[in-house]
């Protein structure tokens, strides 16, 4: 009995030291299987932490600045033609309608066909003349074609009545022999379905020079979704010339055509030339530049002829 006694404490003594040297065993085991798995998860928290960072930075840099789907045209493409037709906006049932003109078929086009890097090149010497006389305090400085106006500071000014003779040392003869506006009329044109002598210049048609500066006035606040037919009654279809190269000249200042469901970016290139019928069919907006100078020029088309404007021409 007493060997039986003494047997089964022992073997219960025995199980349960071997038991508790197991779990000592596990449990030294355990933490440094832990330590272990701290250590890992410390090592992929510090190197996510870091990609995190990382992609912020590039996130910055290259001005991603919200939900971007879709690229309608890549920077690096060299486009003979693409067009999306949107549906209409009700906007135009506002105005009066030209028959033959007014928008019933709407959308959004690009193209690098209809405008050259060299053309490009020599119109954006103009604008860096034209704005270098002037210039917002803000990162947004316009040059208004039709009446000279050019922002510099928190005014406008006119640039012929304030500049005077100076414009004619400034800009040559040769930089308006440029026939840019009727390349882009016909381009919109014929993607719209509208006979180009129906179209007119109007107001305002502008160069732009954009960069990182912050804004100073609301005025400068170019990086707001807006509708241009809402903005500027006139026009019926906007067009934008690029004269700047997106990530080589600046970063940020994608334009984006703003929908609920995905927005689609145009990247500026340089001869690129984008349009699209101007009713909140095509609500956009221009990310802000973060970094490097955007120059573009927009040019606007209205069907109602008294609402035209004569070719710019600075004489
Ligand atoms: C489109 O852009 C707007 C602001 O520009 C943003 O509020 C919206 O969430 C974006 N939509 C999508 C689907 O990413
Ligand atoms: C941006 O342009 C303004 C003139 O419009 C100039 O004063 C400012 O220094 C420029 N900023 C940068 C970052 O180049």
């Amino acid at each position: 009995m007493a060997p039986g006694r003494r047997g089964l404490p022992s073997q219960h003594t025995w199980h349960s030291r071997a038991t508790a040297v197991l779990f000592s065993v596990l449990s030294v085991k355990s933490a440094r299987a832990l330590r272990e798995l701290r250590r890992k998860w410390l090592r992929a928290a510090g190197l996510g932490t870091c990609a995190a960072l990382a992609a912020l930075l590039l996130w910055g840099i290259l001005g991603a600045d919200d939900g971007v789907t879709e690229v309608l045209a890549h920077r690096g493409e060299v486009l003979p033609g693409r067009f999306i037709e949107v549906p209409c906006s009700e906007d135009y049932d506002s105005h009066r309608r030209f028959e033959g003109c007014s928008p019933t078929k709407c959308g959004r086009g690009v193209t690098d066909a209809v405008i050259s890097r060299d053309e490009a090149r020599r119109i954006r010497s103009i604008a860096e003349k034209g704005l270098s006389l002037g210039g917002s305090d803000g990162g947004a400085s316009i040059l208004d074609l039709h009446s000279g106006a050019l922002s510099v500071g928190k005014h406008f000014v006119n640039l012929y009545r304030y500049f005077g003779d100076k414009i004619e040392n400034i800009f040559s003869e040769e930089d308006f022999q440029l026939d840019v506006r009727q390349k882009v009329q016909l381009a919109v044109a014929q993607a719209f379905g509208v006979s180009a002598s129906s179209l007119h210049l109007t107001k305002p048609t502008f160069f732009s020079r954009i960069n990182s500066t912050e804004a100073r006035t609301a005025h400068d606040e170019y990086w707001h979704a807006h509708v241009d037919k809402v903005t500027y009654g006139s026009f019926d279809y906007t067009s934008l010339l690029y004269l700047s190269d997106y990530l080589d000249d600046f970063g940020g200042g994608r334009f984006v055509f703003v929908e609920e469901g995905a927005n689609t970016t145009v990247e500026p290139r340089a001869g690129r030339v984008s349009f699209f019928t101007s009713g909140s069919e095509n609500l956009h907006r221009v990310e802000k530049v973060h970094w490097g100078t955007r120059y573009a020029i927009t040019i606007a088309f209205t069907c109602n002829p008294d609402l035209g404007i004569a070719d710019p021409a600075l004489t």
